[in-house]
Formats: C-alpha cells, structure tokens, sequence
C-alpha cells in the first residue's frame, strides 16, 4: 500500500468494536489490502435467502438500487447496500480503490475490545493490520478501563450507607462449573448464607431489581469470569457506586490497588479458604465500626462506569489528536492471547 498517491488529505478514524467473537471471527478480512474480500459464506447463505454486499463507498459516489442486479442481470438473491451498519452480517465488502486509496496512508485503524481473551478468539489475520488498541489492559495505546474512582465534587450528594437487610450476595448470568468463581462461590455457601441471583438460579434480574438489591447487601461478590491482568469489571465498580462492599475474585489484590484504595475492597486471596473468608464477613457483619471503614475512600472520591464505546471513541480521537506519527502494531495476537 506504500506506494499509493494521494488523493485526499483528510483522514478519519476507523474504529473496529470488537465486541462479540462470532460476528468477526468469520470474518478472516484484510480489507486495507483487497479492493473485493470474499468470505466464505457457505453457513450464512443457508440462513438468510440474500446475499449481502457492502459497497464502501459507492464509486465515484454513483450509488445503485440496492436490488437492481435481478433485473439488471438475471443474478437474484443479491442486496446492495452502503450501509455500514450491516458490516457484521454482510458476505462481501467491495472497496473502491480511488476513493479509499487517499486515506491509507494516513487513516488509523483502532482494534477495540472489552472483553478479556477467554470471551474474544484470537484471529491470527489481525496482525499487522491495526495502528492502535485500546481495551482495558493498561499497556494498550488508549486505556479505558471499566470504571474508576474520581474525586468528590460538590454536586455529588453526601455519601450515606443504604439500608442492608442481606449479607453478601451474587448475580451471575454466566454459569459454567469450570469458573474458578463458581467454584469459589459453591465452597463459600456452604460456610455462610450467599443471596444467589440471575439465571442460573431462576431469579431473572430485571434492571430495577438490580439497582434495588445490591445496595440492600452488606457485600457484593465481584467475581469476575476469567481472570486476567486490569480485566477488572463493572462488577466491581457496580457495587462501589450503589454502596456495597465488593469482595473481589480477579487478578491480583496488586493489580486493584492500582484501580481502588486497599481498604474499599476484600479480596478472596487475603484468606486461606472461603471459610475463613466467611468468618470474616461474619465478623464485619457484628461489628458496624469495621465495616463503615469499607467506606472511607467515599470521603474523597465517587465511583464512575465508563459509557461503553462512546468513551472509547472520544480517547481515541484525543489520542489521535495529540499522537500524529506512523504506528503500525504488529502483534495483536501474541500481545492479547499470549
Ligand atoms: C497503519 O497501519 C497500516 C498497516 O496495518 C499501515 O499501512 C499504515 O501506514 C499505518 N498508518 C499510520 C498512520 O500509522
């Protein structure tokens, strides 16, 4: 692509969300390099009777009737379109070479994901084709983590702890008997009383009752579903704003330390055994003093969630703006799955 000339000076962003690992895996692209990608389609023709072509963008800005190649030329079944929004459910993306070329030279793709490497596939064919990454790993260009504390201003409302009428307690929608917090969870009710909720134990969870159950529990049980590095969730931050205490199941009590102060959080690997982490709760449970001092932190800060892909999108394009030189990342792969 090196030695393309320069047709148009502007450059905007491509940003690739990566958000569920079937809608791209299949999607073996390099769409830099081809003016025509063909994908292999033969599982998706089965299900939907068109197939689906996406012009990127119309050539020379003709755009054709999206169903014009039946009577134009015999070929049913096709749907032409420039809407991008169907990029995941499109067999085939047709680039125009003029009126793409003027950006390659210039334009940053940004390989975006939110989920940790054991909810994302790995595909080898990323390599070398993405500028930038941002997710929640600290060491990626554009860090945005899931939430984070940020200091107290004097439109928040004073802090006062809700009313608790439950111990400790869990929503869980992903169940599988191999998740260490699964296992955790399955030791530790056996030593204390957990409030189980969500899927797997037939209390759907609708998004009042959410915000109306963590607050009534002493404990929240942040168990995240794999674990991995800076993969800290909102189940952490969750609970911190509607004012419960998370008892965490993740990386390192290290690693969230550098999210959260060390006493506004309990972390499964300060005790030897879920019993003795049950012991614990128990005693916090008879003593409101010790407990209350779960909420220090409040005294200075307030706990946000970050806005899923809008804040990415508004830190790319501040990273962009400030950081104009030649990237290229070449080991996607190797530096997220390992
Ligand atoms: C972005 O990466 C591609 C390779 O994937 C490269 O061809 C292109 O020049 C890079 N652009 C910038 C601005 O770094």
């Amino acid at each position: 692509s090196g030695s393309l000339p320069v047709y148009v000076l502007i450059c905007y962003i491509q940003i690739f969300f990566v958000l569920h690992k079937s809608s791209l895996n299949s999607n073996q692209l390099s769409p830099k390099e081809a003016a025509v990608v063909q994908e292999n389609t033969s599982s998706r023709n089965a299900s939907s009777p068109n197939t689906i072509v996406l012009v990127w963008p119309w050539p020379f800005g003709y755009s054709f009737d999206s169903e014009s190649c039946g009577p134009t030329y015999g070929i049913t079944g096709c749907h032409l379109t420039d809407d991008r929004s169907v990029y995941g459910r499109a067999h085939v993306v047709m680039f125009h070479h003029r009126d793409i070329s003027g950006l390659v030279m210039c334009q940053r793709w940004v390989w975006m994901n939110m989920e940790s490497p054991d909810f994302s596939a790995s595909v080898p064919s990323m390599d070398n084709l993405f500028n930038l990454t941002a997710s929640f790993r600290r060491d990626s260009d554009i860090w945005v983590p899931y939430g984070q504390l940020v200091g107290i201003s004097e439109e928040d409302e004073p802090f006062r702890i809700p009313t608790k009428d439950k111990l400790v307690c869990w929503i869980v929608s992903h169940w599988k008997s191999e998740f260490k917090r699964v296992q955790y969870f399955e030791e530790l009710r056996q030593h204390m009383e957990v409030n189980a909720y969500g899927h797997s134990f037939g209390k759907h969870m609708s998004d009042q009752d959410f915000q109306a159950v963590i607050p009534s529990c002493k404990f929240y049980l942040s168990f995240e579903n794999s674990v991995y590095k800076d993969y800290i969730t909102e189940k952490l931050f969750n609970p911190m704003i509607m004012g419960s205490v998370p008892v965490v199941l993740g990386p390192s009590r290290e690693n969230y330390e550098e999210f959260i102060p060390a006493d506004s959080f309990i972390h499964v690997d300060d005790f030897k055994t879920p019993k003795e982490l049950a012991e614990h709760l128990k005693l916090l449970d008879q003593n409101q003093e010790m407990y209350e001092q779960y909420f220090a932190w409040r005294k200075h800060f307030v706990a946000r969630r970050s806005d899923f892909g809008l804040e990415h999108a508004c830190r790319i394009c501040d990273h962009i703006k400030r950081n104009k030189g030649y990237r290229v990342f070449k080991n996607l792969n190797k530096w997220y799955w390992g």
